[in-house]
């Protein structure tokens, strides 16, 4: 069999169960198309999608500027590596540091190398210019987080499943329970080297939690008391998702430092950054971190175009409207439901939660029930839904996706 003759989902299916780790557990649909909030599987059947590659497809599948700026930029120069400056790198970097407000960026490629990067440049400024004793410096987590899949990252995690079998761990955070300022003030009361909170505004994996309000200001207020850096991992709230171009704008916190990935580049390339000012981002000199990839030019023009999409098509005004919308209608449903017993989130990031155990296999069976009906979801942690579509999304296409959901979760009632 050639390497691009047609193929059957049987056979992709199978293809990667032999050959590929099964570290993920996909849903058993094979896409080979899409376009905007569509999805086609390899037998030409059409899907809405409503995970969005986790909020990496916010600017719609193949959105035509970013693959313009993509294909474009990949007939002229790809990678230079940062041996060598490109014509691309300074540009992206005053584009993105005017998007979001801060004076320098530091171009990375994932989600998690953007996190470990904040993680290095926070206990950097904390040693060099917070005076903490070296080796001593503390990072406050919180439970039920999702930063990546690191070594260093999951040595704070508390899923097992990340955890079990991958130690030794990375000593340094502390945990406290997540959306609770009493614990964040007791622990920077208690400990004296501390150097950073680092937090999703909302915690996404865990299941869309969505903090109370008042804690994401009430947090930075309190860094700022004890001279901590407050460290937003917006990697899958960021950029329009949750309505506002960050999550933290929802209650005017500027991060110190901001950490990117995903939507950077609309889903069609690694692209990740982070984001601080000078008296946080000048800590970092020549050497010291890097990477091969990172900040290379195709990079940089596809992150600009994806940018840009955001601000013309107001995805965020659209995000905050649809996503007030698609709750009041689930909840009119949660309502008079047994099967459901709630739905939350902010913007276009949603869940609903499913009425039965964490270990049952309700919510995977609505998902493939949903499947079958044209709308592709993927459960987390067992009995919850996420419901994340691309923000290109318009009014009618939304109401056509609640009544698939509604008419699916009417079948398991
Ligand atoms: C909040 C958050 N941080 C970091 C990551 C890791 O990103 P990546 O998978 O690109 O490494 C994710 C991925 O889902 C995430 O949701």
């Amino acid at each position: 069999m050639a390497v691009l003759d047609k193929i059957t989902s049987q056979d992709a299916i199978a293809l990667e169960n032999q050959y590929g780790a099964h570290n993920y557990h996909p849903l058993p649909v094979v896409l080979s198309k899409g376009e905007g909030v569509y999805v086609w599987d390899v037998e030409g059947n059409k899907y809405y999608d409503f995970l969005s590659a986790y909020s990496a497809v916010n600017q719609g599948h193949c959105h035509p500027a970013i693959i313009g700026a993509l294909t474009n930029q990949a007939q002229t120069l790809t990678l230079t590596s940062r041996a060598f400056y490109n014509d691309m790198l300074g540009r992206y970097e005053k584009f993105a540091t005017g998007y979001f407000g801060y004076d320098k960026m530091l171009p990375m490629n994932t989600g998690a190398e953007a996190v470990e990067t904040a993680i290095k440049l926070c206990r950097k400024w904390a040693y060099e210019c917070k005076g903490i004793p070296e080796q001593e410096a503390i990072i406050v987590v919180c439970e039920n987080n999702f930063h990546g899949r690191t070594t260093t990252i999951i040595s704070f995690s508390n899923d097992e499943g990340a955890r079990k079998n991958f130690g030794p761990y990375t000593p340094g955070f502390v945990k406290i329970p997540y959306d609770d300022l009493n614990a964040l003030e007791a622990v920077l009361e208690q400990h004296t080297n501390i150097a950073g909170f680092l937090v999703e505004p909302i915690q996404g994996e865990a299941g869309v939690y969505v903090p109370s309000e008042g804690f994401l200001s009430g947090a930075k207020a309190l860094c700022e008391k004890h001279k901590v850096l407050f460290i937003a991992d917006e990697v899958q709230t960021g950029i329009a998702r949750t309505g506002k171009l960050l999550a933290v704008h929802h209650e005017n916190v500027v991060p110190d430092i901001l950490i990117l990935g995903k939507a950077l580049s609309g889903g069609v390339y690694p692209v990740s950054g982070v984001f601080a000012d000078n008296s946080i981002m000048d800590v970092i000199k020549p050497g010291q971190h890097g990477s091969t990839f990172g900040g290379n030019p195709l990079a940089a023009a596809v992150a600009m175009a994806a940018l840009q999409v955001v601000t013309d098509e107001q995805l965020a005004e659209n995000a905050e409207r649809l996503g007030i919308l698609f709750r009041k209608e689930m909840q009119s449903y949660v309502d008079q439901s047994d099967i459901v017993s709630l739905v939350r989130g902010k913007g276009l990031l949603n869940a609903i939660v499913i009425n039965d155990t964490e270990d049952s296999s309700t919510a995977w069976d609505i998902c493939m029930k949903l499947r079958d009906n044209g709308l592709l979801a993927k459960p987390t942690h067992g009995n919850i839904i996420r419901f994340a579509p691309p923000l290109v999304m318009n009014e009618e296409q939304l109401m056509d996706c609640v009544n698939i959901i509604k008419n699916t979760l009417k079948e398991f009632e």
